[in-house]
């Protein structure tokens, strides 16, 4: 796997406070790494120092090995980013828009211009207003415009920010099909853990400018074992019952439920056996919440504000 970007030590320093400190993570070919924080964490001044927007009090960012602070101008061209909202000209359609950016690089041709337009769906409307369109459209036109010069990084600073649940998934399609298709690297921010669970391979969880923790989104999705949750009447007696079934198993009591780590095809063996033994189940439900426990675990410890 080839490794895209790289930070080492990121640090950013702003009136005598340390806004980011030391940061350090790599973003690899056809992933899809998910930059999770609560608001004020840091993401966007990150992001910015990434592409150049804002100077780096130390360290540095390699894109495909060159420096954003040494070799601008050859480290800038692999990446393509949208911070905050996407600039687009609200009075010219979409197409006038993406003529107007190809105008900036070099070498995009007519063929480049339909490609993008098609890959994130916009033919049908891309010689309409820019004012007419969605706020979803405007985030695809966007992505479409720092696609022309076919980069190698994409960084989205909360893509989905504003949108409906419909346009969320319909970003989130696009970006796995761009890390997929077109083996691109890609970063996106987020405060919404749920949503970073759906689109990421990899998430880095950061709070006051820290790196908390980077997580393989797959061990948890992707595991045979599941955690569920079982209602019963008196947990008193399911510890023994659950023992007896398989004294291997995770479990935790809390009140009257209980909380347990199990293969789906095992549940119905378990429920058979804890009705053998006399316990009145009112519920047996899945639940994946491992992540974002922690996630709150980590963010309420400082006392920030969290949306989830
Ligand atoms: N130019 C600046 N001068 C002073 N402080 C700044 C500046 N830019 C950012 N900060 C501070 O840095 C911290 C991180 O801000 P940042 O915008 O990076 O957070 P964020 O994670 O993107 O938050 P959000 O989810 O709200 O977008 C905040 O406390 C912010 O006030
Ligand atoms: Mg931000």
């Amino acid at each position: 796997m080839k490794t895209i970007a790289q930070l080492q030590n990121v640090t950013k320093v702003i009136k005598g406070k340390k806004i980011i400190d030391s940061l350090s993570f790599e973003v690899n070919e056809g992933e899809v790494f998910g930059f999770l924080g609560p608001n004020g964490a840091g993401k966007t001044t990150t992001i910015r120092m990434i592409v150049g927007l804002m100077k780096i009090t130390e360290g540095d960012v390699l894109i495909s090995g060159k420096s954003i602070q040494k070799d601008f101008a050859d480290a800038i061209s692999d990446v393509g980013a949208i911070v905050e909202n996407p600039e687009l000209y609200k009075f010219l359609s979409g197409y006038q828009n993406l003529k107007h950016f190809a105008r900036m690089h070099k070498g995009i041709t007519e063929e480049r211009i339909k490609e993008v337009v098609e890959l994130v769906g916009l033919t049908s409307r891309i010689k309409d207003k820019v004012k007419t369109y969605s706020l979803g459209m405007r985030q695809r036109l966007g992505i479409a415009q720092c696609l022309l010069h076919k980069p190698k990084l994409l960084i989205l600073d909360e893509p989905t920010n504003g949108l409906d649940p419909a346009g969320i998934r319909e970003i989130r399609a696009y970006i796995r099909k761009l890390a997929a298709e077109e083996g691109m690297a890609v970063i996106v921010s987020s405060h919404l853990l749920s949503e970073m669970e759906m689109m990421c391979d990899r998430i880095a969880i950061l709070q006051s400018g820290k790196l908390v923790d980077v997580q393989d989104i797959r061990a948890f999705v992707g595991g045979t074992e599941q955690i569920y949750q079982i209602d019963v009447a008196d947990a008193s007696l399911i510890k023994a019952s659950i023992k007896t079934f398989d004294p291997a198993i995770q479990f935790e009591v809390k009140d009257n439920q209980v909380q347990l780590a199990i293969e789906k095809e095992r549940i119905p063996a378990l429920i058979k056996t804890l009705v053998e033994d006399g316990l009145d189940i009112f519920g047996v439900m899945p639940i994946s919440k491992t992540l974002e426990d922690r996630f709150l675990e980590i963010t309420n410890d400082k006392g920030e504000t969290v949306n989830v």
